[in-house]
């Protein structure tokens, strides 16, 4: 039987993910196609390095890009390496040379997405990155295919399996944050700089490409407001408990008034909401679309046997139509526009504060006051614990708010004498 052939541009967790899944199903991808799927080549750093998954003798193994780039055998080249600079000269090399491309690289995508969605179209080849959001779950295809009649209204994600991880451990199993990070890496989960998944960046990089696949409109990645979980204390997990919410990463878009707004952020779920419930690696997608109603999606989000089925689901996707060039943002493969974005500082939500205070008398009073002084209401309120030098902390639960008041009054707050630490804030949603 004929066979497609790939060239396989890393082979850490994903790679290996692949390789795993070709070779356990071979028979039903080969009854699906017509055809097997066999890897040619696989570039890797260090060819001498111990691999969790045995390649066939007769694969090559190669630190030489253009051993892939240049090989008239190979149909489609599959990039899970991650980083920026080789990964996008391989694939621009790789479209020059007419193959497709498979990339699980969310990052690139964010920062150099419209250079290679132009480069795909000018020489006629695919470029599908199922893999690059949301590990398992078919989210890009969603947008792109199923829901490519739809006007989507609001889009929630827990996007990153290594966030979502930490928060779950930390909040079921009261683990530390390292702790549950060092287990998130053992586990494959984590991006090769981890400050990517703790700091919200791998996050922010997701909704680029899901706003493009949602909207057809490019929202830069510098003007979504990005606040990362490290400043989620056990504290602050329990007094979310305490109030009847998980913390939670979440990513939001939505359609104000014709104009985005979009943003990473922890925020307090209600614990009877079902994106509260998701734990450990697992992402969840939530999304309104105009005729569709309500459309949640669920699965894992790292890891690499799903996010290995995402890739293989996009190089079927290709090995069917091998002949013609997809479309590959869903908007006819015109180049995106720029968002028209709602200024970040007139967007609004429902807050959680935390400031950390001296115990002494007045102090509620001026700080209900400031909150009042900027238009804040304020829903719900404690404070905990016994005077120290330390401070206790005050906990206020807004209604809704605007984020330049909010901001504003933090900054009048943090500045009182009785202030012992800057104020921690979280949305609710
Ligand atoms: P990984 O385990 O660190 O593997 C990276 C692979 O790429 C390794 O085999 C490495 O070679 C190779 N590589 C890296 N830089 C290279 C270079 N300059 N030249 C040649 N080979 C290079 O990474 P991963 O977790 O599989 O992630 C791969 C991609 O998928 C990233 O873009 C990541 O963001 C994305 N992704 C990951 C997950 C996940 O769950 N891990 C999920 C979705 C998407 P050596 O083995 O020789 O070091
Ligand atoms: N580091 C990423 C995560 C991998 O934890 O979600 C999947 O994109």
């Amino acid at each position: 039987m004929d066979s497609i052939k790939l060239g396989l541009a890393g082979f850490g967790t994903v790679g290996s993910g692949l390789a795993k899944i070709l070779d356990m199903n071979a028979d039903r991808i080969a009854d699906r196609l017509g055809r097997r799927i066999e890897v040619k080549s696989v570039l890797v750093r260090d060819t001498a390095k111990k691999r969790a998954f045995d390649l066939d003798p007769a694969i090559t193994l190669t630190d030489d890009p253009s051993v892939l780039v240049n090989d008239p055998d190979i149909d489609i080249v599959v990039e899970l390496m991650g980083g920026l600079d080789t990964a996008r000269d391989l694939i621009l090399d790789a479209f020059k040379a007419g193959k497709h491309v498979v990339t699980a690289n969310k990052h690139l995508l964010a920062e150099h997405g419209l250079e290679l969605f132009d480069a795909a179209r000018e020489n006629g080849v695919g470029l599908l990155f199922e893999a690059s959001c949301a590990g398992g779950i078919p989210i890009v295809q969603t947008l792109k295919e199923n829901l490519a009649g739809d006007e989507i209204i609001k889009m929630l994600g827990i996007l990153n399996g290594t966030a979502n991880y930490i928060l779950s451990e930390m909040t079921t199993k009261q683990l530390d944050f390292q702790t549950a990070l060092a287990d998130a890496q053992d586990l494959g989960y984590a991006e090769a700089d981890p400050t990517f998944d703790i700091e919200g960046f791998d996050t922010a990089h997701k909704l680029c490409v899901l706003i493009r696949m949602a909207y057809g409109m490019d929202y830069p990645l510098a003007d979504i407001p990005i606040q990362g979980i490290t400043s989620v204390t056990p504290m602050d997990i329990e007094f979310a408990r305490e109030f009847g919410y998980r913390i939670k990463l979440l990513a939001h878009v939505m359609n104000v008034d014709g104009r985005l707004e979009a943003g990473v952020h922890p925020a307090l779920v209600p614990y009877t909401y079902l994106l509260a419930r998701v734990g450990g690696n697992y992402n969840a997608v939530r999304l309104e679309g105009n005729a569709v109603g309500p459309i949640m999606l669920h699965g894992q989000g790292a890891g690499d046997l799903p996010t290995g089925s995402a890739v293989l689901a996009d190089v079927m996707n290709l090995a069917r139509r091998l002949d013609s060039a997809p479309d590959n943002t869903g908007f006819c493969n015109k180049p995106l526009k720029q968002a028209n974005i709602l200024p970040p500082e007139q967007s609004e939500s429902k807050y959680y504060f935390r400031f950390t205070v001296a115990d002494r008398t007045g102090v509620m009073a001026a700080i209900t006051q400031a909150m009042a002084d900027h238009n804040i209401s304020i829903a719900q309120a404690v404070q905990k614990g016994e005077a120290g030098a330390e401070g206790v902390p005050l906990v206020i639960i807004s209604h809704e708010t605007r984020r330049k008041d909010m901001e504003a009054m933090i900054e009048e707050i943090d500045a009182m004498d009785f202030t012992v630490e800057p104020c921690v804030k979280f949305r609710i949603l």
